[in-house]
């Protein structure tokens, strides 16, 4: 991994507008540092831009739409410079391909996420005047799995501290792609086959992160606890990596996402219990309450399986929070189905969940086998319905922290700070718990990067309100009832 110390003087600009998950937010932050090695410093104006990027997601109808529209805008930027360089990345780059130069005939590049690695150079091309030129990994069945394998190659080495979220938190892929074929995700035929990347790599990837000073990590993969490395006899697990990374000086935190229902073993439990920098915190989809519609979702798991593993974690982990996703209104899902959802959520209790309503994907399982038969009221309604169960429970939870001390990583300002226009020294601040809950209080901005004692005064469904404990501050475990 190589650090973008001395890059050269900048002489253009570039534009990235980046959605999806978090595997995109890496995928732009390495495509900036290899720009930047080119000579490319980052504006927040598409106008003033030399180069245009939008890093994409094929996860929802919707956020296509969105991107088509977003190109669209461009084109009158197009007209007044033709040397603009207009490219796609990301997931829809992939799955779409040659027919985004058909519905966007003024886009120079389209890229797929396995193939980042070439965009300095299509940029070069496009600099000298090359057209439409394209760069994507094979399809499922386009090759032997060796082949498609290396085709999704990642692009890790590089990375650009200012592109993260914050400077002292970065993402770390351990795993690319997925082989679990949902049969409604469009993800195994976007990022391609699943592949752990080499423990050797990824330790000392995340050595170097801390050096920079990342203070908080966060493994990704689409099933990260699915994760394995097979080197001869010797396999690695998420586990293994845990242990290696946790002794890392610098490193304060470590969490991963997203994790698979069935893959959350009794090792890894324990490994997050006895290792203090492991997050308390655990997303692990449900995605439905229903056996019927877990099996048409074909997620492997039923509903008996997810409650063990629910019973699992609470025997295990001391206070651990628990969030999870949840698709409403899947082909065929009755009210009755739906109602089995609500009472999952209800018992399980989730510290938050993230509800989609279904949206069809063409080229998956689902959009061929089943009919998207639920009207899009009542997946609305469905939506609106179960969220409110959420918040609800969301509230109930975070009532219980109230006069407790909690130990926050802190942030930066807050989102009301920053949609206020607060300058100077004290702003409104924000940072999370160990267990993942936002918290805000009035503090300055020196506080940026810390971990602080904060005491919970007020609580919200989503967010708690809090005063920075002013007496001496031991981080005894004891202080820390909820983590
Ligand atoms: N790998 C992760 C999730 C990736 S996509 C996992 O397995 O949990 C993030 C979320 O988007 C999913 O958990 C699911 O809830 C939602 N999602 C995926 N495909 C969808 C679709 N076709 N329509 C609506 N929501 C979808
Ligand atoms: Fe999609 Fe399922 Fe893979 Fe998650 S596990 S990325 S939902 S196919
Ligand atoms: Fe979207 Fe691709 Fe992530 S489809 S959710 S950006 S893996």
């Amino acid at each position: 991994m190589q650090s973008p110390e001395n890059p050269p003087t900048p002489t253009k600009h570039l534009y990235i507008e980046t959605v999806g998950c978090q595997m995109n937010v890496l995928d732009s932050e390495m495509v900036v540092a290899a720009l930047r090695k080119k000579g490319y410093a980052l504006t927040q104006d598409p106008a003033v831009a030399d180069a245009i990027l939008f890093n994409t997601c094929s996860v929802r109808e919707h956020a296509e739409e969105k991107a088509y529209n977003n190109l669209h805008h461009l084109k009158h930027l197009k007209l007044q410079n033709p040397n603009k360089i207009i490219g796609v990345m990301g997931c829809m780059a992939q799955k779409d391909q040659n027919s985004i130069f058909q519905r966007v005939p003024f886009v120079d590049l389209v890229v797929g996420p396995g193939q980042l690695h070439k965009i300095p150079e299509m940029i070069e091309k496009a600099e000298l005047g090359e057209k439409q030129q394209l760069a994507v990994s094979l399809g499922r069945r386009e090759g032997n799995t060796e082949d498609i394998k290396r085709s999704h190659e990642t692009f890790d080495p590089l990375r650009d501290p200012e592109m993260r979220p914050t400077p002292f938190q970065a993402y770390l892929r351990i795993q690319i792609g997925c082989d679990k074929f949902c049969t409604y995700c469009i993800v195994p035929m976007t990022r391609g086959p699943e592949q752990g990347r080499a423990p050797d790599q990824i330790v000392e990837e995340a050595r170097i992160l801390a050096e920079q000073g990342a203070k908080e990590i966060t493994l990704l993969g689409q099933t990260v606890n699915s994760y394995r490395y097979v080197e001869g006899e010797k396999v690695t697990r998420i586990a293994d990596l845990l242990e290696r990374i946790h002794p890392i000086p610098g490193i304060e935190r470590i969490k991963f996402v997203t994790n698979y229902p069935k893959d959350m073993t009794r090792e890894l439990l324990e490994t997050v219990r006895d290792l203090p920098k492991c997050s308390p915190y655990l997303h692990v989809p449900a995605q439905s309450g229903s056996d019927a519609v877990l099996k048409r979702m074909k997620r492997g798991y039923t509903i008996a399986d997810y409650y063990e593993m629910m019973d699992r974690i609470n025997e295990i982990i001391p206070n651990p929070s628990v969030s999870s996703d949840f698709i409403v209104g899947f082909c065929g899902e009755t009210e009755e189905e739906f109602q089995m959802t609500v009472d999952l959520v209800k018992r399980c209790r989730f510290k938050n969940s993230f509800i989609f309503q279904y949206s069809v994907r063409p080229g998956t399982k689902g959009a061929e086998l089943y009919e998207d038969d639920v009207p899009e009221d009542v997946k609305h309604r469905r939506n609106l319905e179960l969220l409110e169960v959420q918040n609800k429970i969301s509230l109930e939870d975070n009532m219980r922290f109230l006069g407790q001390t909690v130990e926050v990583l802190v942030e930066g300002p807050s989102k009301w700070s920053v949609r206020k226009g607060q300058t100077g020294e004290f702003r409104q601040m924000t940072g999370r718990t160990h267990c993942d809950r936002i918290i805000v209080w009035d503090g300055n901005m020196r506080q940026t990067g810390s971990l602080l004692p904060v005491r919970v005064t007020d609580v919200y469904a989503f967010t708690m309100m809090g005063e920075v404990e002013t007496h001496d501050y031991v981080a005894e475990p004891e202080v820390f009832q909820l983590r």
